[in-house]
C-alpha cells in the first residue's frame, strides 16, 4: 500500500512535470496548449484528490496513534490537501476562461501555475522526506489491510488502464 501512495508521486511528477514545460512555455511567449493544461488539472481533481489524498489521510492518522510527536506535521500535511484542493479549483477557473473564451491574463495564469507547481512539489517531498519513512517503519500489514478497506478502490485514468478518451491528448504529451 506503501508502494501504491508512492507509485502515485511518480505520476503525479511526471503531470507536474510537464505541467511545468507548458508554464515555462507561456513565460517565453512560446505556443502553448492550453487544453491540455486543463487536463492535468483536472485530472489531478479526478485521481490524487479523490484517491490519493484520501488514503493519505487514513494512514496518516493511524501513524498518529504510533508516534504522537508527529502530529503537528502530520495535521499540517492533512490541512495542506483541503489547501491544494482549492488552489487546483481556483487554477480550473482560470483556465476555463481561458478555453472557452480565448482570452486570458497571462500574469495571473503563470502565478496560479508557480503556486500549484510548488505547492504540489512541496507536498510530495515532505511527505517522502519526512512521513513515508515513519509510515513505513511504524504501520504493520494489518494496518494496511484495514486502511485500504477503508477507502475506495478506483483505477487511475491516465496511468491505469486509459479508457477516458478525453485524455488522449495528454497521454501522448507524457509519451513524447
Ligand atoms: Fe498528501
Ligand atoms: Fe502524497
Amino acid at each position: 500500500m506503501l508502494n501504491r501512495l508512492m507509485q502515485e508521486h511518480n505520476h503525479l511528477r511526471r503531470v507536474l512535470n510537464l505541467l511545468e514545460q507548458y508554464c515555462i512555455d507561456l513565460c517565453r511567449d512560446a505556443e502553448t496548449e492550453p487544453s491540455i493544461i486543463m487536463s492535468i488539472v483536472v485530472y489531478t481533481q479526478e485521481h490524487p484528490e479523490k484517491v490519493h489524498h484520501p488514503l493519505e489521510d487514513a494512514a496518516f492518522s493511524r501513524l498518529l496513534h504510533y508516534d504522537n510527536e508527529s502530529r503537528p506535521m502530520i495535521q499540517a500535511l492533512m490541512r495542506d490537501h483541503t489547501e491544494l484542493e482549492k488552489i487546483t479549483r481556483s487554477l480550473r477557473d482560470t483556465l476555463e476562461t481561458f478555453v472557452s473564451l480565448k482570452t486570458y491574463n497571462k500574469k495571473q495564469l503563470i502565478m496560479e501555475l508557480m503556486t500549484f507547481l510548488s505547492r504540489q512539489r512541496q507536498h510530495l517531498l515532505t511527505e517522502e522526506a519526512r512521513v513515508y519513512p515513519l509510515l513505513r517503519q511504524h504501520l504493520s500489514d494489518e494496518d494496511w489491510r484495514e486502511i485500504g478497506d477503508s477507502v475506495q478502490e478506483a483505477d487511475d485514468p491516465v496511468f491505469g488502464s486509459r479508457e477516458k478518451a478525453e485524455y488522449q491528448l495528454l497521454f501522448e504529451r507524457l509519451e513524447q
